[in-house]
Protein backbone atom coordinates (compact mmCIF):
# COMPACT_ATOMS: atom_id res chain seq x y z
CA UNK A 1 0.00 0.00 0.00
CA UNK A 2 3.02 2.34 0.70
CA UNK A 3 5.07 1.06 -2.16
CA UNK A 4 6.49 3.35 -4.45
CA UNK A 5 5.98 6.08 -2.20
CA UNK A 6 8.59 8.13 -0.97
CA UNK A 7 7.93 7.81 3.22
CA UNK A 8 5.34 5.67 4.40
CA UNK A 9 2.44 8.08 5.58
CA UNK A 10 1.58 8.16 9.31
CA UNK A 11 -1.50 6.17 9.73
CA UNK A 12 -2.68 7.25 13.37
CA UNK A 13 0.15 7.10 15.58
CA UNK A 14 3.02 5.43 13.04
CA UNK A 15 5.99 7.22 12.37
CA UNK A 16 7.07 7.91 8.95
CA UNK A 17 9.41 6.18 7.14
CA UNK A 18 11.87 7.57 4.66
CA UNK A 19 12.23 4.70 2.08
CA UNK A 20 15.39 5.42 0.63
CA UNK A 21 17.17 4.47 3.79
CA UNK A 22 15.36 1.05 5.38
CA UNK A 23 17.70 -1.12 6.64
CA UNK A 24 18.87 -3.13 4.42
CA UNK A 25 19.40 -6.14 7.17
CA UNK A 26 17.12 -6.55 9.65
CA UNK A 27 17.60 -9.14 12.94
CA UNK A 28 15.41 -9.21 15.67
CA UNK A 29 15.98 -11.24 18.72
CA UNK A 30 12.19 -12.35 19.32
CA UNK A 31 12.61 -12.88 23.61
CA UNK A 32 10.03 -12.63 26.14
CA UNK A 33 7.55 -15.40 25.15
CA UNK A 34 7.62 -17.56 28.44
CA UNK A 35 7.11 -13.62 30.17
CA UNK A 36 4.01 -13.14 27.99
CA UNK A 37 2.63 -16.13 28.67
CA UNK A 38 3.15 -16.02 32.63
CA UNK A 39 1.50 -12.49 32.37
CA UNK A 40 -1.86 -14.18 31.23
CA UNK A 41 -1.37 -17.35 33.75
CA UNK A 42 -0.30 -19.55 30.32
CA UNK A 43 1.93 -22.12 30.47
CA UNK A 44 5.20 -20.81 28.48
CA UNK A 45 4.81 -23.16 25.23
CA UNK A 46 1.31 -20.71 24.53
CA UNK A 47 4.12 -17.92 24.31
CA UNK A 48 5.64 -19.36 21.98
CA UNK A 49 2.72 -20.16 20.13
CA UNK A 50 1.81 -16.67 20.10
CA UNK A 51 4.88 -15.72 19.07
CA UNK A 52 5.05 -17.95 16.16
CA UNK A 53 1.77 -16.67 15.11
CA UNK A 54 3.53 -13.01 14.95
CA UNK A 55 6.37 -13.58 12.81
CA UNK A 56 4.60 -13.47 8.97
CA UNK A 57 2.92 -10.11 10.46
CA UNK A 58 6.49 -8.13 10.82
CA UNK A 59 7.59 -10.32 7.56
CA UNK A 60 4.81 -8.50 6.14
CA UNK A 61 6.05 -5.31 7.17
CA UNK A 62 9.42 -5.74 6.31
CA UNK A 63 8.90 -7.06 2.72
CA UNK A 64 6.47 -3.97 1.69
CA UNK A 65 9.44 -1.42 2.88
CA UNK A 66 12.13 -3.30 0.89
CA UNK A 67 14.18 -4.62 3.56
CA UNK A 68 15.87 -7.25 1.48
CA UNK A 69 16.56 -9.27 4.76
CA UNK A 70 15.13 -10.62 7.90
CA UNK A 71 17.22 -12.65 10.37
CA UNK A 72 14.98 -13.95 13.35
CA UNK A 73 16.23 -15.92 16.03
CA UNK A 74 14.22 -18.54 16.61
CA UNK A 75 16.49 -20.81 18.56
CA UNK A 76 19.81 -20.86 20.46
CA UNK A 77 22.28 -23.47 20.64
CA UNK A 78 22.19 -23.18 24.29
CA UNK A 79 18.20 -22.99 24.42
CA UNK A 80 18.67 -27.09 24.05
CA UNK A 81 18.83 -26.14 27.66
CA UNK A 82 15.63 -25.99 28.64
CA UNK A 83 12.85 -28.84 29.78
CA UNK A 84 12.83 -31.09 27.37
CA UNK A 85 8.80 -30.74 26.90
CA UNK A 86 9.32 -27.18 26.14
CA UNK A 87 12.22 -27.93 23.56
CA UNK A 88 10.13 -30.24 21.47
CA UNK A 89 7.29 -27.92 21.38
CA UNK A 90 9.57 -25.25 19.74
CA UNK A 91 11.00 -27.45 17.89
CA UNK A 92 7.33 -28.88 16.25
CA UNK A 93 6.58 -25.19 15.62
CA UNK A 94 8.38 -25.06 12.18
CA UNK A 95 5.86 -27.99 10.83
CA UNK A 96 2.95 -25.83 11.89
CA UNK A 97 4.13 -22.43 10.83
CA UNK A 98 5.18 -23.48 7.13
CA UNK A 99 1.49 -24.85 6.32
CA UNK A 100 0.36 -22.54 7.99
CA UNK A 101 1.85 -19.45 6.32
CA UNK A 102 3.88 -20.61 3.42
CA UNK A 103 1.31 -19.63 0.41
CA UNK A 104 1.22 -16.03 1.28
CA UNK A 105 4.46 -16.06 1.80
CA UNK A 106 5.07 -17.67 -1.41
CA UNK A 107 2.42 -14.64 -2.71
CA UNK A 108 4.81 -12.23 -1.55
CA UNK A 109 8.12 -13.45 -3.06
CA UNK A 110 8.76 -14.46 0.50
CA UNK A 111 12.52 -16.27 0.20
CA UNK A 112 13.18 -18.88 3.46
CA UNK A 113 16.68 -19.96 4.47
CA UNK A 114 18.16 -20.80 7.49
CA UNK A 115 21.18 -19.71 9.74
CA UNK A 116 22.40 -22.85 12.69
CA UNK A 117 23.07 -26.07 12.32
CA UNK A 118 21.21 -28.66 10.86
CA UNK A 119 22.49 -31.61 12.85
CA UNK A 120 20.90 -32.05 16.02
CA UNK A 121 17.66 -31.05 14.88
CA UNK A 122 14.90 -33.67 14.87
CA UNK A 123 13.96 -34.74 11.24
CA UNK A 124 10.39 -33.16 11.44
CA UNK A 125 11.83 -29.65 12.16
CA UNK A 126 14.30 -30.12 9.42
CA UNK A 127 11.82 -31.60 6.92
CA UNK A 128 9.63 -28.55 7.49
CA UNK A 129 11.96 -25.93 7.07
CA UNK A 130 13.65 -27.48 4.23
CA UNK A 131 10.54 -27.69 2.52
CA UNK A 132 9.67 -24.22 2.82
CA UNK A 133 13.35 -23.37 1.63
CA UNK A 134 13.00 -25.41 -1.31
CA UNK A 135 9.81 -24.40 -2.01
CA UNK A 136 10.79 -20.73 -2.41
CA UNK A 137 14.19 -21.24 -3.56
CA UNK A 138 13.55 -18.95 -6.77
CA UNK A 139 11.68 -16.36 -5.17
CA UNK A 140 13.29 -12.77 -5.30
CA UNK A 141 12.04 -10.72 -2.62
CA UNK A 142 12.11 -10.73 1.29
CA UNK A 143 14.37 -13.44 2.36
CA UNK A 144 13.56 -14.38 5.84
CA UNK A 145 16.15 -15.93 7.85
CA UNK A 146 15.81 -18.32 10.73
CA UNK A 147 18.32 -18.91 13.15
CA UNK A 148 17.57 -21.50 14.50
CA UNK A 149 19.94 -23.93 16.18
CA UNK A 150 22.56 -21.05 15.88
CA UNK A 151 25.33 -19.55 18.51
CA UNK A 152 27.67 -16.74 17.12
CA UNK A 153 30.98 -18.72 19.51
CA UNK A 154 30.54 -21.98 17.76
CA UNK A 155 29.85 -20.21 14.48
CA UNK A 156 33.24 -18.47 14.87
CA UNK A 157 34.77 -21.49 16.29
CA UNK A 158 34.04 -23.51 13.28
CA UNK A 159 34.85 -20.75 11.15
CA UNK A 160 38.67 -21.04 12.33
CA UNK A 161 38.76 -24.48 12.32
CA UNK A 162 37.56 -24.67 8.63
CA UNK A 163 40.01 -22.00 8.26
CA UNK A 164 42.81 -24.17 9.46
CA UNK A 165 41.71 -26.80 7.53
CA UNK A 166 42.24 -25.18 4.06
CA UNK A 167 45.13 -23.34 5.40
CA UNK A 168 46.89 -27.34 5.71
CA UNK A 169 44.67 -28.82 2.45
CA UNK A 170 46.70 -25.67 0.65
CA UNK A 171 43.43 -23.61 -0.87
CA UNK A 172 43.92 -20.82 2.00
CA UNK A 173 46.75 -18.85 2.01
CA UNK A 174 47.11 -17.51 5.97
CA UNK A 175 48.60 -13.85 5.16
CA UNK A 176 44.85 -13.53 3.13
CA UNK A 177 43.04 -14.22 6.68
CA UNK A 178 41.47 -10.61 6.60
CA UNK A 179 37.64 -9.62 7.44
CA UNK A 180 36.48 -10.54 4.27
CA UNK A 181 37.91 -13.78 3.92
CA UNK A 182 36.69 -14.27 8.20
CA UNK A 183 33.05 -12.58 6.92
CA UNK A 184 33.27 -15.88 4.02
CA UNK A 185 33.74 -18.44 6.90
CA UNK A 186 30.59 -17.36 8.53
CA UNK A 187 27.24 -19.18 8.41
CA UNK A 188 25.92 -15.67 6.92
CA UNK A 189 28.83 -15.46 3.86
CA UNK A 190 26.34 -14.62 1.73
CA UNK A 191 24.09 -11.57 3.75
CA UNK A 192 25.36 -7.96 4.60
CA UNK A 193 25.48 -7.30 7.98
CA UNK A 194 22.39 -6.46 9.93
CA UNK A 195 22.03 -2.34 9.87
CA UNK A 196 19.66 -2.92 12.75
CA UNK A 197 19.79 -5.17 16.01
CA UNK A 198 15.54 -5.06 17.66
CA UNK A 199 15.68 -7.44 20.68
CA UNK A 200 12.40 -7.24 22.57
CA UNK A 201 11.41 -8.30 26.06
CA UNK A 202 13.53 -5.81 27.84
CA UNK A 203 17.14 -7.81 27.98
CA UNK A 204 19.95 -5.68 27.24
CA UNK A 205 21.96 -8.68 25.82
CA UNK A 206 23.30 -10.25 22.48
CA UNK A 207 22.89 -13.74 23.76
CA UNK A 208 25.58 -15.19 21.33
CA UNK A 209 23.70 -13.87 18.30
CA UNK A 210 25.79 -12.51 15.45
CA UNK A 211 28.46 -11.30 17.55
CA UNK A 212 30.99 -10.55 14.25
CA UNK A 213 28.28 -9.73 12.19
CA UNK A 214 26.43 -7.07 14.86
CA UNK A 215 29.89 -5.05 15.21
CA UNK A 216 28.55 -2.13 13.17
CA UNK A 217 24.43 -2.38 14.01
CA UNK A 218 22.39 0.02 15.54
CA UNK A 219 20.67 -1.89 18.57
CA UNK A 220 17.17 -1.09 19.54
CA UNK A 221 15.23 -2.49 22.54
CA UNK A 222 11.72 -2.79 23.59
CA UNK A 223 10.44 -3.98 26.83
CA UNK A 224 7.22 -5.06 24.44
CA UNK A 225 7.66 -9.15 24.87
CA UNK A 226 7.86 -11.22 21.73
CA UNK A 227 3.58 -11.74 21.07
CA UNK A 228 3.02 -8.31 21.58
CA UNK A 229 5.82 -6.74 19.55
CA UNK A 230 3.62 -4.87 16.79
CA UNK A 231 3.75 -2.96 13.30
CA UNK A 232 3.75 -0.16 15.19
CA UNK A 233 6.66 -0.58 17.62
CA UNK A 234 8.81 -2.23 14.11
CA UNK A 235 8.25 0.88 12.66
CA UNK A 236 9.38 2.85 15.20
CA UNK A 237 12.24 0.90 15.41
CA UNK A 238 13.59 1.71 11.38
CA UNK A 239 12.40 5.16 12.17
CA UNK A 240 14.90 5.44 15.41
CA UNK A 241 17.68 3.86 13.21
CA UNK A 242 16.86 6.33 10.41
CA UNK A 243 18.13 9.17 13.14
CA UNK A 244 21.01 7.88 13.98
CA UNK A 245 24.19 9.00 12.54
CA UNK A 246 26.35 6.09 11.35
CA UNK A 247 30.14 6.39 11.42
CA UNK A 248 31.95 3.00 11.44
CA UNK A 249 34.51 4.79 13.51
CA UNK A 250 34.80 7.64 10.97
CA UNK A 251 33.60 11.59 11.98
C1 LIG B 1 12.03 -16.37 23.25
O1 LIG B 1 11.23 -16.33 24.39
C2 LIG B 1 11.89 -17.66 22.48
C3 LIG B 1 13.06 -18.54 22.57
C4 LIG B 1 14.16 -18.28 23.19
C5 LIG B 1 12.94 -19.81 21.89
P1 LIG B 1 11.68 -16.97 25.75
O2 LIG B 1 11.21 -18.39 25.79
O3 LIG B 1 13.13 -16.79 25.99
O4 LIG B 1 10.84 -16.13 26.78
P2 LIG B 1 11.37 -15.57 28.17
O5 LIG B 1 12.59 -14.78 27.88
O6 LIG B 1 11.64 -16.75 29.03
O7 LIG B 1 10.24 -14.73 28.67
C1 LIG C 1 17.74 -15.55 22.91
O1 LIG C 1 16.83 -15.54 23.94
C2 LIG C 1 17.45 -16.67 21.96
C3 LIG C 1 16.25 -16.53 21.17
C4 LIG C 1 15.42 -15.53 21.18
C5 LIG C 1 15.98 -17.62 20.28
P1 LIG C 1 17.11 -16.29 25.32
O2 LIG C 1 15.88 -16.13 26.14
O3 LIG C 1 17.56 -17.67 25.07
O4 LIG C 1 18.33 -15.45 25.91
P2 LIG C 1 18.81 -15.27 27.40
O5 LIG C 1 18.90 -16.63 28.02
O6 LIG C 1 17.78 -14.44 28.09
O7 LIG C 1 20.10 -14.57 27.29
MG1 LIG D 1 14.23 -15.35 26.81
Amino acid sequence: MWLNKKTKPAASTSPEIDLDKVPAHIAIIMDGNGRWAKQRGLPRVAGHHSGMRNVKKITMAANELGVKVLTMYAFSTENWKRPKEEVEFLMKLPQEFFPLEIEELIQNNVRIRMTGWKEGLPDYTLKAIEGAIERTKDNTGLILNFALNYGSRKEMLVGVQNMIQDVKAGSLDSTEIDEACFSSYMLTSDLPDPDLLIRTSGELRISNFLLWQLAYSELWFTDAYWPEFTEDLFLQAIAEFQRRGRRFGGI
